[in-house]
Parts: C-alpha cells; structure tokens; sequence
C-alpha cells in the first residue's frame, strides 16, 4: 500500500499568470483495488470489526461496485470473512469481471430483489441481516458511516494542510465530511455532487448528525462548504463528449488519470470555478479519490486516452 498518497504539485495551462500553487492528493495511487477513498472509508471499518471481534463484514453494492470489491480485498488482507449483499436477484458470481474478483477474495455473493435492496439503510434490516448472517458487522453502501468519515480525515493529515481551496466529488459525502472535519477554517471546501439533484447539505447534515455532532457545530462546518451542483454531467454514471475531451486535454498536459463517473467532474469544476471566479494568488489541492476502472472501460470504447 502507497500511504501516505503522494501529494504531487502539477501545472496546468489554465491556471497560467494567475499565481496558483496546484497540488493533486494521489490516493488513486495507495492500492491497486482499494484504491482512493474506498482505503480511507474501509481502514476503520475493518479495524473496529477486528476489535469488536466480529467474524467479517457484510455491507451492499450494484453488480459494479467498487466498494464491494475493495471490501472484500480489504477483508481478504486483514483475514475476515465478507459477505455482500448484491442489487439484482438475476446476477450470479459470474455476470462480471467485478463480481467474480470479488468472489476470488473470498466474499460470499448474496443477489437480492431491487424491493429488499430498498431496505439497505434500514435499522430493522440489518438486525435480520445480523440474524440471518452472524458475526457479521454491517457497513453501509459505499462505506458511509462513521469509521468512514473518520478515515477520509487522514488524507488531510497527509498534507501540509494550508489550502486556500480544496476540491473533492462527492457522491455519500463520507469522504468530504471527513476532510471538513480536518482543514483550518481558512481552507474553503468545494464538494462536486455527481448525481443529479443531490441534497448535498442535508446529506452531510446527516451523516455528522449521526455522528452525534450538535447543530451549532453542524452549522459551523457547512459555513466551509461549497457545493458546486452544475458538474453532474446529467447524473451518476453519465458524461458526454464535452467531458471526454476535458479529460483528455487534462491527461496530455499533467497524465494523471481521471475517470468520467467521479474525478473527471470534479477536476473540470475545478477548472471551471477558478476560470468563473478568477482566482488568483492561491494554493490548491485536488484529492483524487481514485475511481479509475470506470475510465478504463470507457477509454477502451472511445478510444481516447484519459486515464
Ligand atoms: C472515485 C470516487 N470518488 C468519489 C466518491 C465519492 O465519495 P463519497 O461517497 O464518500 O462522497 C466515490 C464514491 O465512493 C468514488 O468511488
């Protein structure tokens, strides 16, 4: 494992005469599989599952889940079991290359109807699940709880940690919630929601107030937020020709990899809020949070060349 992540200063044509220092946190780089912020969500997760001397964890993902296979490579290393809970009755282990690496590492596939995939943040569910799966520790779709939040804090600690900004994607908002948990309060945080008509603030208002922070706190901490809503693209997983191009043009200047469905969005808002807002004299930090895999494949069908 590459920790810490590099933090590795690039220069770009846009940000040319406007005296910005650009840096990217590479946690692309920390693990072939559990790469970027599946590490950070995962690392505590696993470590309170071996301290609560639970057997593995069990947690829930689409047939293309990154989290379900950085958690069963996770679990792999540490020696636990893993047991995931897939969306679609009609898959089976051998649907897809993500799905039988998965099962390589030893996870026990469980293909579930759409209506009980419904119910994966229910507190009642997962008592059954712990019923029906015992020893097992659940964890949230994408890693999103707690242990998460506290592990995304790291990549900020990683750092000199005195960025005027600091850019991030932003899907649960796990790994933005702990980054605000860790920067100064000069440092202005703008998270890229890649879904479309994403409540981005009463998500991160959530997930601290699960987190038993009190309001007053809450409030303190969303001051430092911008949520830049324009970057979906269309929505998750979607991205057209203008992104493309983007990209491209961003790996032939600084050849580090994005992909469409995650950091590609995020780096071209990047691009765009400094171009809109003319900043100037500042000290940036891009974290790139991994996500590659979904670029491979779509290079492969274009063609191009962005990861
Ligand atoms: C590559 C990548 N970047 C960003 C995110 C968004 O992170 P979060 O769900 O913690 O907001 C994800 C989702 O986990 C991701 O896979």
């Amino acid at each position: 494992m590459l920790l810490p992540s590099p933090t590795d200063e690039i220069h770009l044509k846009a940000c040319n005469n406007r005296n910005i220092k650009l840096f990217v946190k590479r946690d692309d780089l920390i693990h072939e599989t559990i790469s970027g912020n599946k590490w950070r969500k995962l690392k505590y997760n696993v470590k309170q599952c071996q301290a609560m001397k639970h057997d593995g964890i069990l947690t829930f993902g689409g047939a293309y889940s990154n989290h379900l296979l950085a958690t069963a490579a996770a679990c792999h290393m540490a020696e636990l079991k893993s047991i995931g809970l897939v969306r679609g009755e009609e898959l089976t282990i051998a649907s897809n290359h993500m799905l039988k690496q998965c099962a390589g590492f030893g996870m026990q596939l469980v293909f579930i109807s759409r209506e009980e995939y419904a119910f994966r943040n229910e507190k009642e569910y997962h008592e059954e699940l712990v019923l029906k799966y015992p020893g097992s520790m659940v964890v949230p779709e994408g890693g999103a709880n707690y242990y998460g939040m506290i592990g995304c804090q790291e990549i900020m600690t990683e750092t000199e940690n005195d960025f005027d900004f600091l850019f991030v994607a932003q899907g649960t908002t796990t790994t933005s919630c702990g980054i605000l948990l860790s920067i100064p309060e000069k440092t202005k945080l703008l998270a890229v929601p890649v879904l479309k008509g994403f409540d981005s603030s009463t998500e991160m208002r959530r997930m601290f107030s699960y987190s038993g922070f009190p309001s007053e706190i809450i409030d303190d901490l969303m001051a430092q937020i911008t949520v830049l809503q324009d970057h979906h693209f269309g929505g998750y997983a979607k991205f057209n020709d203008m992104l493309l191009d983007r990209m491209e043009q961003i790996f032939n200047e600084t050849k580090i990899p994005l992909d469409p469905i995650y950091t590609g969005k995020a780096f071209v808002a990047m691009l765009d809020y400094i171009e809109l807002n003319d900043v100037r004299d500042a000290k940036i930090l891009f974290v790139h949070t991994g996500g590659i895999s979904g670029g491979k494949a779509i290079e492969k069908g274009t063609g191009r060349r962005f990861c």
